[in-house]
């Protein structure tokens, strides 16, 4: 297999691929599964201080399904962060240190807004011994009700500082901060996130959405007790959503480390971040519902991509395709230049450069038409001219 690394803000990844924190990383057990089945990292589901209430609801996702193939397309859940105590985390993640020294395990942190909170959840994370953190401030339900999660998200004022409390407290370590894509111009909160030290970004978090309603009942799900609220949006459908973040942010920044998630199902997806800036993916609802072992096809992909388009490594492939990405107005511009290059090379003038049988078959509207040969040579000059 073809050599998939990266090194990201001093953490070596032996490939770009990260289970997103969820479900897939909520315990020392499925963690080790993850690093078992060949993924890169983990970032492990978010927690806080033991005395943070956390009580979850059941059932607490919800699927959309394509009208005719049935097919997942976008997934909501009304899950909170996790609802172990702090102290169970601590030696979850010195467990899995120990196990797995040269995978990379971070820490998904969540507080509310005091220093001495964040700084304490960081510190004792240290101690545990993980190789970097992530700071969630992008869950759009349940929290944000008591000022946590994407309330804090949408206050760059508190992106900022919180961002700085945690990178003081981290030893060194990396801090990516987690954005919510529930915001007009994610550029901001990212800009925020840098200003407060951090060393990269994560995006996206889940968008708020109703998944659907129960014409049966009247009732919105996941219909817990006969009620819901709305929840967070994952899976295929939202790729287009992050893909546009990530390029956004990584315009704005160039160079910067952002970790790109959202609607991975395949490696063609995941290449797609790269493309527009990621040098890690992350991928939680894929994991969820196709298994961990989705991350073979991930590395194969990768590995055939980068042999494909020569390119050297990882890295060298992160943001190849931003260079496409311009203004509309730019499009116009481009697309009337081509047109006055064609308009040009048409004119009486440029009669002579070539062969004058390959100029008069350059300008035969069904030269290469085996079907007309022989008929009515009216017909072809009837055909409308290319623009
Ligand atoms: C059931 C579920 C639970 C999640 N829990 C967390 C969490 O605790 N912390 C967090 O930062 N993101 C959480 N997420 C968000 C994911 O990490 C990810 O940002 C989002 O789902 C988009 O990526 P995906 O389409 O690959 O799932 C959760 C997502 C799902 C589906």
């Amino acid at each position: 297999m073809a050599d998939l690394s990266i090194d990201v803000n001093g953490m070596k990844f032996e490939n770009p691929f990260v289970i997103g924190s969820g479900p897939p990383g909520t315990n020392a057990n499925v963690i080790a599964r993850c690093f078992e089945a060949g993924w890169g990292g983990v970032v492990a589901k978010t927690c806080a201080l033991t005395d943070t209430e956390v009580i979850n609801v059941s059932p607490r996702y919800g699927k959309l399904r394509a009208a005719k193939s049935n097919e997942v397309i976008g997934f909501q859940n009304i899950e909170l962060i996790s609802d172990r105590p702090f102290e169970d985390w601590e030696a979850d993640f010195r467990e899995i240190k120990a196990s797995y020294p040269n995978k990379i395990l971070i820490a998904s942190l969540m507080e509310s807004f005091s220093e001495k909170r964040w700084q304490e959840l960081t510190r004792r994370s240290v101690t545990a011994g993980v190789d970097g953190f992530e700071l969630n401030f992008s869950c759009p339900h349940g929290h944000p009700e008591t000022g946590m999660g994407a309330a804090m998200g949408q206050n760059p004022m508190m992106v900022e500082a919180v961002t700085r409390w945690v990178k003081a407290a981290a030893d060194g370590r990396p801090v990516w901060s987690k954005l919510t894509p529930n915001i007009t111009d994610i550029r901001v909160p990212a800009r925020a996130a840098f200003a407060g030290g951090a060393d990269g970004v994560s995006a996206i978090n889940t968008i708020l959405s109703i998944i659907g309603i129960d014409l049966k009942t009247l009732r919105p799900v996941p219909t817990v007790e006969g009620h819901s609220v709305p929840g967070g949006y994952s899976a295929q459908a939202v790729k287009p959503i992050g893909l546009r973040m990530v390029q956004e942010i990584a315009l704005d920044r160039p160079g910067c480390e952002i970790s790109g998630i959202g609607g991975v199902w395949n490696s063609t997806g995941a290449i797609e971040f790269l493309l527009v800036g990621a040098s890690t993916v992350q991928v939680c609802t894929g994991a969820m519902l196709l298994g961990y072992e989705m991350v073979d096809e991930l590395k194969e992909g990768l590995a055939k991509f980068l042999a494909d388009h020569k390119f050297a490594n990882v890295r060298a492939m992160v943001g190849a395709s931003l260079p496409y990405f311009t203004t509309h107005h730019h499009l116009v511009e481009l697309q009337a230049e081509k047109r006055a290059q064609r308009t040009a090379a048409n004119r009486d003038l440029n009669w002579g450069k070539e062969r004058i049988t390959d100029e008069t078959a350059r300008l035969t509207s069904n030269e290469t038409a085996a079907s007309t040969a022989g008929g009515n040579p009216a017909s072809s000059a009837a055909a409308p001219a290319a623009s």
